[in-house]
């Protein structure tokens, strides 16, 4: 998520600072933009030299230091709230006074990044879809402290990147993933009760209600870990079944069957499964 979204900034005209945590990572999240940059070119979306201008806007750093100066900062780490709350305490410490601190969380709320810090006022979610260059929404997280000015000036940002911004309260889920990891897990529930196959499941919803993939296919996408993550937390917060995360989902997270990242998930990539297309 983090080099998609630093990429979408930087192809917006924006100078563009990543953080990782060594030099290793820096350098696959760079390569990534760059292929993804190289397909935008194929496919006509930008000019060569419009690539160009935002490789050269982007910069990386391993140490949040280098973010003195920034206006506005999209932390994305990975989903535990004391390394999120720790972020945001040190980037308080760190930024402008009047810098946004915005948090790409799918599902940790926001207010416990907000105070972490000294201005609970400026901070928000600003909650990025998978493939951030492709999808054209984010979903803005707004907490009680959240001034009218940072949503305002949030959304004039957002806009500029040439998304689509809608609004959720603060509470597990916000708006995307209230829905869509329900149906995910009930997909699952179906083909765990040996209601149908995977694929007839994902040709189903594809063909039958035009959704770009099926349920498996964007399992597979978003990582089942990530699903399992989200479930774990919507259920933690309205403790009702519905959110209640499938077995099977529980016991392929621990074999590592993860998704595509790893090769396998609920298709065998490393095998030579495809989904249905
Ligand atoms: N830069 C710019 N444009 C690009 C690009 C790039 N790197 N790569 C592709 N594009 C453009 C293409 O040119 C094409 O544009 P046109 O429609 O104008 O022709 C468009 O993007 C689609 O590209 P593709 O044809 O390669 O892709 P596709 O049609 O096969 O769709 C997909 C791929 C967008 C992933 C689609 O399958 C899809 O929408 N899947 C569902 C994804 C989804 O649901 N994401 C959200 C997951 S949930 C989440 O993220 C939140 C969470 O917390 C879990």
């Amino acid at each position: 998520m983090g080099s998609g979204i630093a990429e979408v900034v930087a192809r917006a005209g924006y100078t563009t600072i990543v953080r990782e945590m060594d030099e290793g990572l820096l350098s696959k999240g760079r390569q990534r933009i760059e292929k993804s940059m190289a397909v935008g070119v194929d496919r006509g979306k930008m000019p060569a030299a419009d690539r160009d201008a935002a490789l050269a806007r982007l910069t990386g750093t391993t140490t949040l230091e280098d973010f003195k100066d920034c206006d506005l900062v999209i932390e994305a780490a990975t989903e535990n709230p004391l390394v999120k709350k720790q972020t945001f305490a040190e980037l308080d410490r760190i930024c402008p006074p009047h810098a946004i601190l915005a948090s790409n969380t799918s599902s940790i709320p926001i207010i416990q990044m907000a105070t972490s810090t000294r201005r609970p006022d400026k901070v928000l979610g600003m909650h990025f879809m998978n493939p951030v260059p492709i999808m054209r929404l984010i979903e803005y997280v707004r907490t009680l402290t959240t001034s009218d000015e940072t949503l305002e000036t949030a959304k004039s940002f957002g806009t500029s990147l040439g998304k689509r911004i809608i609004v959720s309260k603060d509470r597990a889920g916000f708006i995307v993933n209230f829905l869509l990891i329900p149906y995910l897990t009930e997909s699952i529930r179906m083909l765990e009760q040996g209601f149908a196959s995977k694929e007839d499941i994902d040709i189903g919803m594809m063909l039958g209600t035009s959704y770009p993939m099926g349920p498996f296919t964007l399992l597979d996408f978003v990582g089942l870990d990530t699903t399992l993550y989200i479930a774990d937390v919507l259920f933690d917060e309205f403790k009702e079944s519905r959110f209640a995360a499938p077995t099977l989902l529980r016991q392929m997270v621990a074999a590592g069957y993860l998704g595509r990242k790893t090769g396998r998930g609920f298709y065998n990539y490393a095998a030579g499964e495809q989904p249905p297309v």
